[in-house]
């Protein structure tokens, strides 16, 4: 008997999957990624852009791999094979590499958040946060954090769906809410945040004209990033969802979740580093946890602050971690009827391995191995995953699609065919419009950057 034929686990509750998909969408891409995006890209130049492709993107995305998931009940590689044949078990097989590929720096950042998170207990960051920052970004202290974070990733996905990804989101993502927007009350009431809130909210399209090379592809990949679009994620966890299901107000919900908090980090971060004297953060992967242990060091009651952030930012960046993981674990256990303990451990292993270089190697103190996987993973092999679900979706499956889609909602009239059409043409177009433009921008960053670095 194929694992394919054993019954497959399922979410217990509603909730229980939009908190998965949620918890998954929220994490370090809403609260360390999105303000450093903000910071490099211009601004509220970059927010507008970003908001614009998050409806005109994540949106249809997000439905297309809904459908898929529900549609096929497998791992993201059985459910490309079995809608388009086995060609597409390839692009599946990118999504494994994608999962792995993020993961791996994923954990290691995830890793400084819990080291963050011990700092503001003993008040480790507040005297150079710097020099803190270097010292711990890599090195030893990295790696072992890389280690835990990991560790505790492959905990929860081992358990399982209900008993442990479930059980897990339904705390986790509650508790990261609430401090959040406890968090962005306590920001207005800063003296000097003022500022930080002209930074972030009023556009500037003089910079939108000049750098729009730039901020298209890093908004794209941003949208594809933060809803983990692109590799399958989303199909994964729809594949364990029942029929009745009303697809496009989950995705309703899960997006609204998502950019809620992503606007809510930027009310929180842009106010705190303005009062704190800061300004808006130099641009890097860097640049959020210098800039805010910088503010916690200085303003009132910063070290309950600290606690408070930096524990809802590690269980934040937790629960999207257990849905890369589950990817490719989903994948082991389907098709080849692993047993789920074993392959988590086995596949986290591996991670962390990919994970070690970026602990370790720095560039005077800089984790520069992020910025190599997380151009190529975000910008580039998310886009190109997403890219071709979309093609075999919308070009060549649109009667399944649509017809998985009113599942759940009934006859969809001309908003199906709006839906197929919208990702036929704009999606793609603007999907391949910022590929092109990020392959530029990556060859700029090897050859500006890395190769410099490697070759001393
Ligand atoms: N969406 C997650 C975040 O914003 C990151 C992620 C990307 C998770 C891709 C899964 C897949 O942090």
């Amino acid at each position: 008997m194929s694992s394919l034929d054993t019954i497959r686990e399922s979410w217990a509750t509603r909730a229980g999957f939009i908190l998965a998909a949620v918890g998954s969408a929220v994490g370090l891409g809403n609260i360390w990624r999105f303000p450093f995006q903000v910071g490099q890209e211009g601004g509220s130049a970059f927010l507008l852009m970003y908001l614009f492709f998050i409806l005109l993107i994540g949106l249809p995305a997000m439905l297309v791999e809904f459908t898929v998931g529900r549609r096929t009940n497998r791992n993201a590689v059985g459910a490309l094979r079995k809608i388009g044949g086995r060609a597409w078990q390839y692009v599946g097989g990118l999504f494994i590499l994608i999962g792995f590929i993020i993961l791996s720096y994923y954990s290691v950042i995830g890793g400084w958040v819990l080291r963050y998170f011990g700092g503001s207990f003993t008040g480790g960051y507040t005297a150079d946060s710097e020099a803190y920052f270097f010292e711990i970004a890599t090195g030893f202290d990295a790696l072992l954090f890389h280690a835990i974070f990991m560790a505790l990733t492959v905990g929860i996905v081992a358990l399982g769906i209900k008993q442990g990804i479930e059980l897990a989101v339904k705390l986790m993502v509650p508790s990261v809410i609430v401090i959040m927007v406890g968090l962005a009350i306590y920001a207005v009431t800063l003296p000097g945040g003022t500022e930080g809130y002209t930074y972030y909210l009023s556009p500037d399209f003089d910079v939108l004209a000049s750098e729009w090379r730039s901020i298209v592809p890093a908004a794209a990949g941003q949208a594809f990033f933060t809803l983990s679009l692109g590799m399958g994620v989303m199909i994964t966890y729809a594949s364990y969802l029942s029929k009745d299901r009303n697809l496009a107000e989950d995705s309703g919900v899960i997006i609204g979740f998502d950019t809620g908090i992503a606007i809510l980090t930027g009310l929180i971060v842009f106010p705190l580093l303005f009062a704190a004297g800061i300004g808006a953060a130099d641009p890097g992967p860097g640049a959020i946890f210098v800039a805010l242990a910088g503010a916690f060091a200085e303003i009132q009651y910063g070290l309950v602050l600290g606690v408070l952030f930096f524990g809802m930012f590690a269980v934040a960046a937790l629960s999207s971690a257990i849905s890369l993981l589950e990817v490719v674990v989903s994948y082991a256990v389907d098709e080849y009827g692993m047993n789920r303990p074993v392959a988590t451990g086995i596949i986290g292993g591996g991670i962390f391995l990919l994970g070690v270089p970026v602990a370790l190697i720095s560039d005077g103190g800089n984790p520069i191995v992020i910025d190599l996987y997380d151009i190529l993973a975000a910008e580039i092999l998310l886009v190109i995953g997403g890219i071709l679900v979309m093609v075999l979706v919308a070009w060549f499956n649109a009667d399944l699609a649509r017809d998985e889609l009113s599942k759940g909602i009934g006859r969809l009239g001309a908003l199906g065919s709006l839906w197929i059409w919208l990702v036929r043409v704009p999606v793609i177009a603007v999907l391949l419009i910022s590929l092109g433009l990020a392959f530029l921008g990556y060859y700029e960053f090897l050859s500006d950057e890395f190769i410099p670095f490697v070759s001393g």
